[in-house]
């Protein structure tokens, strides 16, 4: 039986909690707050589940085998190097940290003490993400040609829009989005970043694109304050890969092929597109201008998804341990930390607004 504690007792905890009490063989034993009120309620919601007003004791209870760290995320890396020096696994809330160079000191710290470490970077664990990223690697819709993506909806939570708590909507959103396409496009050759900074000082909506020396362009929103329509899209020389939406929480990928023979057929109506004696509306070449400009030849792939999907990464993570692994190999820990480093330049570079 793995026994997890977990820090923080807020709106991801909770349901965290439960995917952990969902997997077998895996089970909350302790929950932590900075009030026993909080502390109290959560682990009265889980049946064996001990509440502690003191962090520090949670991650020294013995009875403890990992921590699952869910506060805010300026506190992850002391909570982080806490965990280490307490040798006990842990799994921790996206982002792994606010700086690269931090993440580097807890990765070596974390391998060093021969301790499982891994971000909880669950939608990376969803059978149609997992899915979607195979089929663009294996090249399904050949080589790359753009990426887009959005994640938007409307978050009021002081955490978010607080600085010293590690807000702004690209640590909190668009995160994900270079977290989910980091297996597929690497890291950037260059990049572009628009923040809207709000009143608080941090960044609300943000539009950022990055280019790549191999030809492709991604380009990506975020927003705390309006949804977007939450899908991440794969454009290849041969067709379409969409993931949601919503992209964190779906069972359906779209694959679209129509654009590989389009291509064929567009080159024989291009060799005489003046040709036609008829109304010039009516030439093939005008015909094939005027069709709908997104393909309709669309083929819906039902994969499944259950529970609130967080149990997939609790899966990965007792699966890992009991393998004796200490860094996940779908979500190695060099990825968390190039993520949070392309985040650390787009934040440096200069704010447009
Ligand atoms: N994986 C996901 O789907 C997902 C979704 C949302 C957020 N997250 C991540 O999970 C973490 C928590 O997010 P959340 O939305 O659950 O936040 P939240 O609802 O604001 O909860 C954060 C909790 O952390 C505790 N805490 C400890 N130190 C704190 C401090 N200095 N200031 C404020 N709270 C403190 C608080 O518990 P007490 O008041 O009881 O001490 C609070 O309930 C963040 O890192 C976020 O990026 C992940």
């Amino acid at each position: 039986m793995l026994k997890w504690g977990v820090l923080g007792t807020g709106e991801v905890a909770f349901d965290v909690a439960y995917a952990i009490n969902y997997v077998q063989n895996n089970k909350v034993v302790g929950v932590a707050s900075r009030t026993a009120k909080n502390a109290e309620w959560f682990a009265d919601n889980l049946p064996d589940a001990k509440a502690y007003t003191d962090f520090e004791a949670l991650i020294q209870d013995p009875n403890v085998d990992i921590i699952y760290i869910a506060t805010p995320n300026s506190t992850h890396s002391a909570m982080m190097r806490k965990c280490i020096a307490a040798k006990k696994h842990i799994l921790c809330e996206k982002p792994f940290c606010l700086d690269s160079k931090e993440g580097q000191e807890i990765k070596a710290l974390a391998n060093a003490a021969n301790v499982f470490c891994m971000e909880a970077l669950w939608t990376r664990f969803i059978p149609a993400t997992k899915q979607v990223i195979k089929q663009v690697k294996n090249g399904e819709i050949g080589s790359l040609r753009f990426v887009k993506g959005s994640f938007g909806h409307i978050f009021s939570k002081n955490r978010c829009y607080s600085k010293e708590l590690g807000g702004g909507v690209l640590f909190d959103l668009g995160m994900y989005l270079i977290s989910l396409t980091y297996p597929v496009l690497g890291s950037p050759d260059t990049q572009q970043f628009t923040p809207i900074i709000g009143k608080t000082g941090v960044d609300e909506q943000s539009h950022f694109t990055f280019s790549y020396k191999s030809g492709i362009i991604a380009s990506f929103q975020c927003s705390f304050l309006n949804d977007l329509e939450n899908t991440i899209e794969f454009y290849g020389e041969n067709g379409i890969i969409k993931l949601g939406p919503p992209f964190y929480r779906t069972s359906k990928i779209s694959f679209d092929t129509q654009s590989s023979p389009d291509a064929e057929h567009k080159k024989e109506v291009r060799k005489n597109p003046y040709g036609y004696p008829g109304p010039m509306s009516q030439a093939p070449y005008y015909k094939e201008r005027l069709k709908p400009i997104l393909p309709s030849k669309t083929k819906l792939t039902s994969v499944p998804f259950k529970g609130n999907g967080y149990h997939y990464e609790i899966e990965e993570v007792y699966n890992c341990i009991q393998k004796g692994w200490i860094e996940s190999e779908i979500l190695p820990l060099d990825h968390s930390i190039k993520v949070v480093d392309i985040m650390n330049k787009l934040y440096k570079s200069e704010p447009v607004i």
